[in-house]
Order: structure tokens, then C-alpha cells, then sequence
């Protein structure tokens, strides 16, 4: 099961006065990570100071990006230069630096009348509507399904495309999810460019890839937290549901860390407003199960499921505790393929696809989608 993390940076908005407050005076540093014990030492920032990890590095490859408020700043900084970590200043006031995107973005929009969806960040509605388009279109190669309500009742939609519509038990069927973490805005248009690439604009070369395949794609994993990063606070990760029986003040999972597998166990906080709680339970989420019950449904025929996350290039497989399953080498060979393809394609400042063990490239978690997937497929 591979997990793609984008390479862009998906930091752009829609222009509300004061709207940013909540970040005024954070700021974010690249931090120098030289080992598997400097990652440690983040981790346990996060956990004892609360500091935001927004890119986690790679000992001695890559920098890790580290959002702290005003009030952890000097702990973090002090901690890392005890320990002789070189950093810099990435952003200085994460607020001014949301309110310029913001402003790039209104201008982009209006100089681009025309764009294609997955050419912005629409949100849930334009997403849901152009679903509704597309099967409507293509209704001999698509079906919509409505997978039922998230928390707060936005209905969690996804397209099964198919040439047989899925009764041909010999074609290996490819889920793709996204937008499982609110914040994570780039990865919905992924999806997007997918279905548009498979029907609205499919090329002779391609043509194999809707023949000899069926696609279940969803293009929006949690739409209120995606929502309420678009209207709110652009940071949220998590769900956005109540449980007064774990808090009072604190609402939200973190769905990638809720799935039943070595559930809160590594990687998660016990604290419900830490942005890694993995919940009261696993599969207390929803929006987990829905795509738990369709990785269940298509059990034997599910040759690949990607969760596409963000931000950092990477192509990352199981396990998260840096154990590697049987046909990691397989995987590795795949992940590696793809990411050469996209290195191929890729902007010339940005930086190349690293492939990996999700423990061991960036750090162990537990509970996560991709993991579940390994293991309840048997791959
Ligand atoms: C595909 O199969 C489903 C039943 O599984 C049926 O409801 C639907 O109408 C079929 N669609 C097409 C295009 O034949
Ligand atoms: C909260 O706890 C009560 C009593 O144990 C239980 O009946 C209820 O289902 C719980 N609510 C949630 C949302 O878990
Ligand atoms: C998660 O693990 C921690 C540490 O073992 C424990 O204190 C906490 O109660 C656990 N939470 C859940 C929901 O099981
Ligand atoms: C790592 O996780 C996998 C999948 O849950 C499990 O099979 C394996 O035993 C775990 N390895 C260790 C060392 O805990």
C-alpha cells in the first residue's frame, strides 16, 4: 500500500478580515535534522511543548519544518541549540504569511476565469457538484456513491469507474482517498486530475488504465475538517467530532492514526486537543470507517490503495512501526517508478521524491490507513 505526500505547499485562502489571528506571531523554522535521535528529540517537542510538525525531515537528508507559537519559541530553539541542531527562520508571522497567500490566491482567480477544478482548491460543494456532473456524463463508465454522513452530515461521495462496471472479478481494482487531514488542501485536486485524466481527458496512451483496471476514487475523506480550515483555521488536521465523554473542550481525531491497527500504540498523544489524538477508539470516526468498509468490500480485488497526504515528496509503504511486510520489495520497486515519473515532471526548485518505509523515511506512527490496508488485504 503506498501513500503519497505532495511537494507542494498547499498554503492559500480565502480573504477574511482578522480570520488568521489565532497564528499572529507564530513561526516556523527548518530545522536541521542530522539522525533518527534528532527526529526523536522533535517528537518529543511535540509531545512535551505542543510545537506543530508541519514537515517531519529525514536525518541528514532533509529539514524538518517546525511551526511554534510565541510562547514555545524560545523552549524549542533553546532546545535545539543544547543539542546542537542548526535551524533558520522560515516564516516569521505565520498570520501575515496566510493573508499574502490569500491575496495570491484571490488575484490568481480572477486572472484565471476559466480554471479547471483541480487547477484551485475548490471546496466541498463545487467538489460534490462536480461528481454529480461527471456521473451524470459518463453514465455507462461511472457510478456515484454516497457513502453515507460524515459527522456534522455532509454526505462523503466517491466514483467507481469501470468499462464492466465492477463485475469483471479478473480486473484489479485501484482506491485512491484524499483530503483524510484537513490541512492537507493539494490532495483533493489529485484526485480530481485523476478523474479527469481517466475520463474527461484521456489520452490513446492511457487508455489501458480504464480498460484492463477499476477505479473507486474519493476525493474528500473528511469534508468537515476540510471545510473548517477553508472558513476557520486554515491549521485544522483532525475531524471535527464531539465526544464529551473524552472532552468537553477539545473536538476532533486524527483519522490517520484511527484506523484498528496497533491502535495508539506509537506516533499519537493521549490528549484530545493534540493534533495526533487517535481517538477513544479505533474506528470511532465515521469518516474512518467508510473507507474501512470499502477497503472490506473490495477486499480481494484491491491491488493498490493510495491515501495521498501532504506536504513533503514523498512515497511512503508500510508498516508505520518500521517493520517492512513481505512484498516490500515489490512495493519499493513500484513506489520507485513512480516516483521517477513524477521527478520527471516536476518544477525545477522542487525537490525530489524520496521513497521508503514510512518509519523509517519519516517516523513510526500507529493506527493509519495504509497499514490497515497492508494487513486486512494480506498483500
Ligand atoms: C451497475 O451495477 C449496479 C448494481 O451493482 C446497477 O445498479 C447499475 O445500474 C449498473 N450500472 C450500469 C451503468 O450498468
Ligand atoms: C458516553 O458514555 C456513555 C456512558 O458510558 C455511553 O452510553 C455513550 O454512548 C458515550 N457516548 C459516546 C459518544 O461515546
Ligand atoms: C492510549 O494509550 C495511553 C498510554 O498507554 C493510555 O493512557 C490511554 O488511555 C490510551 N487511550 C485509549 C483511547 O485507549
Ligand atoms: C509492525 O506492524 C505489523 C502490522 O501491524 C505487525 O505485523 C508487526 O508484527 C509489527 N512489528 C513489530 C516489531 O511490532
Amino acid at each position: 500500500m503506498l501513500k503519497f505526500l505532495l511537494v507542494f505547499c498547499a498554503c492559500v485562502y480565502t480573504v477574511t478580515a482578522g480570520k488568521h489571528d489565532a497564528y499572529r506571531s507564530y513561526s516556523v523554522h527548518n530545522v536541521q535534522v542530522r539522525d533518527m535521535s534528532d527526529l526523536q528529540l522533535l517528537q518529543d517537542l511535540q509531545l512535551n511543548l505542543g510545537v506543530d510538525i508541519w514537515e517531519h525531515g529525514m536525518g541528514g537528508v532533509r529539514d524538518a519544518v517546525v511551526m511554534v507559537s510565541p510562547e514555545q519559541a524560545r523552549s524549542f530553539l533553546e532546545a535545539l541549540d543544547e543539542n546542537g541542531i542548526a535551524h533558520s527562520l522560515h516564516i516569521a508571522d505565520v498570520a501575515k504569511s496566510l493573508e499574502e497567500h490569500e491575496n495570491d490566491l484571490a488575484s490568481y482567480r480572477s486572472s484565471r476565469q476559466n480554471r479547471m477544478i483541480f487547477n484551485d482548491y475548490p471546496r466541498y460543494a463545487e467538489v460534490d457538484a462536480y461528481m454529480e456532473r461527471i456521473a451524470a456524463t459518463y453514465p455507462n463508465l461511472v457510478t456515484l456513491v454516497n457513502a453515507g454522513p460524515s459527522f456534522e452530515g455532509r454526505d462523503i461521495k466517491y466514483l467507481k469507474i469501470s468499462t464492466t462496471n465492477f463485475t469483471d472479478a479478473s480486473k484489479p481494482i485501484y482506491f485512491m482517498d484524499a483530503m483524510m487531514h484537513a490541512r492537507e488542501w493539494v490532495t483533493t485536486p489529485v484526485a480530481l486530475y485523476s478523474i479527469h485524466r481517466l475520463l474527461e481527458n484521456r489520452r490513446p496512451e492511457d487508455q489501458d488504465l480504464l480498460d484492463d483496471i477499476d477505479w473507486i476514487i474519493l476525493p474528500i475523506v473528511n469534508p468537515d475538517g476540510y471545510e473548517f480550515s477553508q472558513t476557520d483555521n486554515r491549521l485544522w488536521r483532525k475531524t471535527r467530532s464531539v465526544n464529551l465523554n473524552v472532552s468537553t473542550e477539545c473536538i476532533g481525531v486524527d483519522a490517520n492514526r484511527n484506523f484498528d491497527i496497533e491502535f495508539n500504540t506509537t506516533g499519537v498523544f493521549t490528549n484530545p486537543c493534540s493534533n495526533l489524538f487517535p481517538g477513544p477508539y479505533a474506528f470511532s470516526e465515521v469518516e474512518t470507517q467508510y473507507v474501512r468498509d470499502i477497503l472490506l468490500e473490495y477486499l480481494p480485488r484491491i491491488q493498490l490503495y493510495n491515501d495521498i497526504h501532504s506536504h513533503g515528496n514523498y512515497v511512503l509503504f508500510c508498516y508505520a512501526n518500521k517493520t517492512l511486510p513481505p512484498n516490500a520489495a515489490h512495493i519499493h520497486h513500484i513506489g520507485a517508478a513512480m516516483g521517477a515519473i513524477m521527478d520527471s515532471m516536476k518544477l525545477p526548485q522542487a525537490r525530489f521524491y524520496l521513497v521508503g518505509n514510512s518509519g523509517l523515511v519519516l517516523y513510526p506512527t500507529s493506527g493509519s490507513a495504509d497499514d490497515y490496508a497492508q494487513v486486512r488485504l494480506r498483500i
